[in-house]
């Protein structure tokens, strides 16, 4: 009932699995990549290194660190064929929408990345993917801006990279304020990975049937692109956009979120495992205060989420049902303040999330694990005779 699909004795991998990545505890609002937790990782490590720790299970030493990086430089070049398909889009076609196609056109320009077996060649795919992935997603905001593309350039880490393909104008110098870097950096690092969320069960589910990596990732992408899940971040900043035009009266939203006869819910809030503080929520809630303090930045929808959290944790209701501010909550106001517009915060996200996704993708092929076949609960007619349509 409510979804939770049991571990069926007579079907394998009916929509539980083990997995050695990503330890969260909803209760105690606990989360570990690998065993290190969140805390410690958003404090002291960097995107590229959560990168590898996700991939290979260990914080790499700065050789390995060096390698990874050049070995990802290797396949930064995306093909010529793929900006057709970019072009193909009208600008106002949705980011998400174009990253999905454009990663699943990866699969056709690399086939040989279809059915990987080897432990070398699900490398190379997975650094494929790091590689190519970021220009993709930052070729969707140029689309979306009528801007000319930007190519990848080695010479830059990988998220002062993909902020430079996002951001380069022609013949302009591009300011990296490392301010902005290291917030972006840590945001990254958040969303890296989250145990079995919907759009990783998502590439697991589609990668079990020995789908590529690229279409497997793909559907993660249009998964993480739902208003119920990655694409909250973007709901949560025109939710408080709507609250501040209507006069920043926060009480007023908490009790229509309450109303079970309006559908409007308050985004940003709730989970499906935790039912304590997201440790993602916390960790954002204070970067974003020092984040828009450092870049001078004053933005009424920080004061009006704070107020709207405050009402809400005062507010049976949600303290009743254990509903707390998510990742989703304070992540878009960073965003903004970084100069990202709303239409690209999922694809921020999933940026974020593509190395656990491909973590996850490739402990699931390692393990063959058998392919996924959830099982259901018959509610339909019992068995009953044919009637001829005269009868009728
Ligand atoms: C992400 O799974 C992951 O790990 C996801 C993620 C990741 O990193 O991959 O953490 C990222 O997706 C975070 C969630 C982002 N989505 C939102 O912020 C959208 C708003 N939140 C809700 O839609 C909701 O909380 C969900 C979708 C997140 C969870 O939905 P559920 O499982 O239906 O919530 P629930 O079972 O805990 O609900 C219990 C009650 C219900 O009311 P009653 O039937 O008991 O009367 O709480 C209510 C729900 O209606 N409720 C809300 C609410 N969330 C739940 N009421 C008002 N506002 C909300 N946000």
């Amino acid at each position: 009932s409510g979804g939770i699909i049991t571990m069926d004795p007579g079907y394998k991998n009916t929509g539980s699995c083990k997995s050695a990545i990503t330890y969260l505890d909803g209760e105690e609002g606990v989360l570990m990549y690998r065993g290190y937790p969140i805390e410690q990782l958003a404090e002291k490590s960097n995107f590229e290194e959560v990168m590898y720790l996700l991939l290979k299970g260990e914080l790499p030493t700065a050789e390995q660190a060096k390698k990874f990086k050049s070995d990802i430089n290797e396949y930064d070049v995306v093909s010529e064929d793929v900006t057709k398909i970019l072009n193909a889009f009208p600008s106002t076609a949705h980011p998400m929408g174009v990253l999905s196609t454009l990663t699943s056109s990866l699969t056709a320009f690399n086939p040989k990345a279809v059915n990987v077996k080897s432990e070398e060649d699900m490398y190379r795919a997975a650094v494929t993917l790091l590689a190519k992935f970021p220009v993709l997603a930052a070729w969707t905001l140029r689309k979306m801006k009528g801007l000319p593309l930007n190519y990848s350039d080695s010479k830059l880490g990988y998220v002062e990279n993909f902020y430079s393909m996002m951001f380069k104008q022609p013949n302009k110098e591009l300011e990296m304020d490392p301010i902005v870097i290291d917030a972006l950096d840590k945001l990254l690092i958040l969303h890296a990975d989250h145990e079995q969320n919907c759009s990783t069960s998502t590439v697991r589910l589609v990668g079990s049937a020995h789908t590529g990596l690229f279409a497997s990732i793909s559907s993660g992408v249009s998964a993480l692109w739902g208003p119920l899940h990655g694409g909250a971040n973007q709901e949560v900043v025109e939710m408080l956009e709507r609250i501040q035009e209507d006069g920043g009266n926060v009480q007023k939203w908490v009790d229509k979120a309450k109303d079970k006869n309006d559908d409007f819910r308050l985004m940003g809030f709730g989970h499906r495992v935790y039912k304590n503080f997201d440790p993602r929520a916390r960790i954002i809630k204070k970067a974003a205060d020092q984040i828009l303090d450092k870049l001078g930045i004053q933005d009424p929808a920080l004061d009006i989420a704070k107020k709207l959290e405050q009402a809400a944790l005062e507010d049976e209701y949600f303290v009743s049902r254990k509903l707390y501010p998510n990742v989703d909550f304070y992540s878009g106001i960073i965003y903004k303040a970084l100069g990202i517009p709303t239409e690209m915060f999922t694809v921020m996200f999933a940026v974020g999330r593509l190395p656990g996704w491909i973590s996850q993708w490739i402990e699931m092929r390692t393990n063959n694990e058998p392919i996924g076949r959830p099982r259901q609960i018959y509610v339909g007619e019992p068995k009953r005779d044919y009637i001829d349509l005269g009868n009728r």
